[in-house]
């Protein structure tokens, strides 16, 4: 039985689905900004989610599918860690609940007995996918958790006492900055108990022409994704962005080993922002920064649990080894 659940106690901050305060508030601070920039996390409204769900099946965007053989090449050794006295299975972002519903598929098969909690910011894509866990596995437990799990991890100790398995994948992780994801990661950690689990998705650093054309598809869907941030700015902010007035780029930084993705203004222009109550002037060639795509190595991997109360226990791979599935315990 799928249900959806909220993770607010009367001390913590409620905040179901994101507020229009608070986009205005980041948009004025990053459109005054050097380095104007938008926060990555405003791509997905209804439409960038569907628009990112394109992207998953580009042929240039090899992340989702290296991933998804990752985890079929390795499913025995994650169904390990449930028999092993796993009781919850918690995924932290499952979007449309396909990164693990072959996982999922496998685990009825052996008959393991979990309970699934997933965890996203947005009741209305909770609401969705508990109704698609209800018709998929009408018999497996479920909750489907609203928490903004960035900040909030405070339901884990509250609600989860059993051994958990926490599952964050899809290099979501690689749209943190660096201070976000020490955050993230030592928020985790407090939140868990000895002998729980977490299974990180990264993609690897690799040849970086393969990275660019992941981040600069050949029907611009990508492109399409970041201007959508700015149609969502008119939408909810009543601004007057002239979309076809930038254009998209993703830039791999090859000494960093992440994709940053710009877009550009083509001309000297002026954009009003009506919940703002102001403008906001471009040059010829200025930028906002839309998004952060970092790659890494595995001594990255090994530093970043290391360096956060976790011990790295394997790496699971796909069969070029573009991407990682990185199972942690915590100590
Ligand atoms: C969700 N995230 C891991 C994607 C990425 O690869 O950084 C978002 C994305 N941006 C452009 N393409 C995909």
């Amino acid at each position: 039985m799928a249900q959806v659940i909220y993770s607010q106690d009367s001390d913590d901050v409620i905040s179901p689905d994101i507020d229009t305060e608070i986009f205005a508030k980041d948009v004025m601070a990053g459109l005054s900004a050097k380095q104007k920039y938008i926060p990555a996390s405003y791509h997905y409204d209804a439409e960038g989610s569907r628009l990112f769900n394109k992207i998953t099946e580009l042929p240039e965007y090899y992340l989702t599918r290296c991933e998804a053989d990752a985890l079929k090449r390795n499913k025995d050794r994650i169904a390990d860690l449930l028999t092993d006295g796993t009781a919850n299975l918690i995924e932290l972002g499952p979007a449309d609940g396909s990164k693990t519903g072959a996982l999922m598929d496998y685990f009825h098969e052996l008959k393991l007995d979990f309970h699934y909690v997933a965890v996203d910011i947005s009741h209305t894509a909770l609401e969705q996918l508990a109704n698609h866990y209800q018709s998929v596995f009408p018999d497996q437990s479920v909750d489907c958790l609203v928490a903004n799990y960035v900040t909030d991890l405070k339901w884990l100790k509250k609600r989860y006492h059993q051994k958990n398995l926490v599952l964050f994948l899809g290099s979501s992780i690689g749209n943190f900055n660096a201070a976000q994801t020490k955050a993230f990661l030592q928020n985790l950690r407090q939140n868990l108990k000895s002998g729980d689990m977490v299974m990180i998705g990264f993609d690897l650093a690799k040849e970086p022409e393969l990275i660019r054309q992941a981040y600069n598809d050949s029907e611009n869907v990508t492109a399409e994704f970041n201007y959508n941030v700015l149609r969502r700015i008119n939408r909810e902010l009543d601004a007057d962005f002239d979309v076809t007035g930038f254009r998209f780029e993703g830039i791999y930084d090859t000494d960093d080993n992440v994709m940053r993705s710009y877009l550009i203004s083509l001309k000297e222009q002026e954009v009003y922002v009506g919940a703002l109550e102001r403008s906001f002037g471009f040059l010829i060639g200025e930028s906002i920064h839309t998004e952060d795509s970092r790659k890494y190595r595995e001594s990255d991997i090994e530093e970043l649990a290391v360096n956060n109360g976790f011990a790295v226990d394997c790496h699971l791979y796909d069969s070029r080894r573009y991407f990682v599935d990185s199972i942690w315990e915590v100590f």
